[in-house]
């Protein structure tokens, strides 16, 4: 998609023009032409017909936002988008009512562009499919995908994912479905203890009459509420999965859950690809110990190269072990990130998974369970109040949480 992306930039400030078209060039958006306000930009896109437009707006407003006024008009289905250093929610509205379709400030980096650029030319792909008559399950669903991803084996992401999604469940945030696309090693089946009746295969080798209906019959409930979608009990070839199946799978289960729990495999393979463009959120679990945040950085690197949002990736560090070799801080420095989430050690936490019960039903007031509880919290924008003896209240959902966390 960026790859065919053709960028017209529109910026008053020559130096500003250049640099934006090298980075973005760089960054696999070709940009076919700069210009300055007003009838040039106008030209420009009347003869180069952009996918995009990207225009740097500052004082005097109104010239740049005529310009903006214009291109919008010109060029009904090429988001615009603007950047500026005018940070004021005011020049944001005017900039938006004239037709820009995202508003960023300065400081910025091309990265940030380049990203928001992505964004833009992902939705409006998807709008004008549905246009076109397309398949309502292109629609995106209303629930939130959280892809559980991590770039070493045994560091969690299990663990993480199955008590997530139950946690989710317990504190009423909504519903709950966790898929795993582990095809050669998928345990969660094994750790919620749930029969292996259906699999993420039956499904994606139906997904041609799957439907917002039928999709429950490929799944599995929980004791706890959640729903399963386990990895094939048979470990398979993964590069034999339709990933446009797994991606029909995954909107199908958005649009009937709240949330959408991906438990991936440590490697990142074509399925994997898929949860991770189509995550609302991404959990990059890292441990403390020095080879995984080594794989971590390598991860984050491909992770922000391969999807369109890197901004939904989240840090989380798991201290899977009881033996730290670094700290968070030594995390968050050399990710350049911040540390969103921690979860401590609880050397119980096994037992509880070779019992088949997540550890935030089975030992609900350890600190691994609080935090897990808090992280859905978190997530789901809603407020739990810890009592002194660890119980938990939730709450539905209060939007607004969400919207501070990631802007969406
Ligand atoms: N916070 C924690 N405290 C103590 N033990 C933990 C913690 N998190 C995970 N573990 C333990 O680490 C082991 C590996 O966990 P898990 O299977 O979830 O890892 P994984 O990343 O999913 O592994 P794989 O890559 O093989 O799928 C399990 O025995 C689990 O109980
Ligand atoms: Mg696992």
């Amino acid at each position: 998609m960026a790859g065919n992306a053709r960028i017209l930039i529109v910026d008053q400030d020559l130096e500003t023009k250049a640099d934006l078209e090298k980075g973005l060039n760089r960054a696999d958006i070709v940009v076919v032409g700069t210009a300055g306000y007003g009838a040039e930009a106008l030209t420009l896109a009347s003869e180069l017909r952009p996918s995009a437009v990207v225009v740097g707006v500052e004082e005097p407003l109104p010239r740049a936002l005529q310009t903006v006024e214009s291109l919008a008009d010109m060029l009904p289905n090429s988001p615009i988008l603007v950047y500026s250093s005018l940070s004021d929610s005011d020049s944001a509205r005017k900039a938006v009512v004239a037709g820009a379709c995202d508003y960023l400030t300065k400081p910025l980096t091309v990265e940030d562009i380049a990203t928001a650029v992505k964004r833009a030319l992902v939705q409006q792909e998807r709008r004008r499919a549905l246009q076109n008559g397309g398949d309502t399950s292109e629609l995106k669903g209303a629930g939130m995908i959280i892809t559980v991803f991590g770039a070493k084996g045994g560091i969690g992401k299990t663990t993480v994912s199955t008590n997530l999604a139950t946690a989710l469940c317990s504190i009423n945030a909504g519903s709950a479905v966790l898929v795993d696309v582990d095809t050669v090693f998928g345990d969660t089946a094994m750790m919620l203890d749930v029969p292996m009746e259906m699999s993420l295969i039956e499904a994606v080798n139906r997904a041609h009459d799957l439907n917002r209906d039928n999709i429950s019959d490929y799944l599995t409930r929980h004791q706890s509420g959640v729903h399963v979608l386990p990895a094939p009990f048979e470990p398979m070839d993964w590069r034999s999965v339709d990933t446009a199946a797994v991606d029909k799978v995954l909107t199908l289960l958005a649009q009937t859950h709240d949330f959408v729990l991906v438990d991936c495999p440590a490697t990142l393979t074509d399925l994997v690809a898929v949860a991770l463009e189509k995550a609302t959120v991404v959990l990059l679990l890292t441990s403390l110990d020095i080879t995984s945040v080594k794989d971590t950085t390598t991860a984050l690197k491909l992770l922000k190269a391969g999807i369109s949002d890197d901004e939904k990736i989240r840090i989380v560090v798991n201290h899977a072990t009881g033996a730290d070799s670094v700290t968070e801080g030594d995390v968050s420095k050399v990710l350049r990130r911040e540390v969103f989430w921690s979860i401590p050690h609880d050397s119980e936490i096994a037992a509880s998974a070779q019992l088949g019960t997540p550890a935030v039903i089975d030992r609900p007031y350890s600190r691994v369970s609080r935090a897990i509880r808090d992280l859905a919290a978190t997530l789901a924008g809603v407020e739990i109040q810890h009592s002194t003896n660890g119980h938990t209240n939730g709450d539905r959902a209060q939007a607004g949480l969400l919207t501070k966390l990631f802007g969406r």
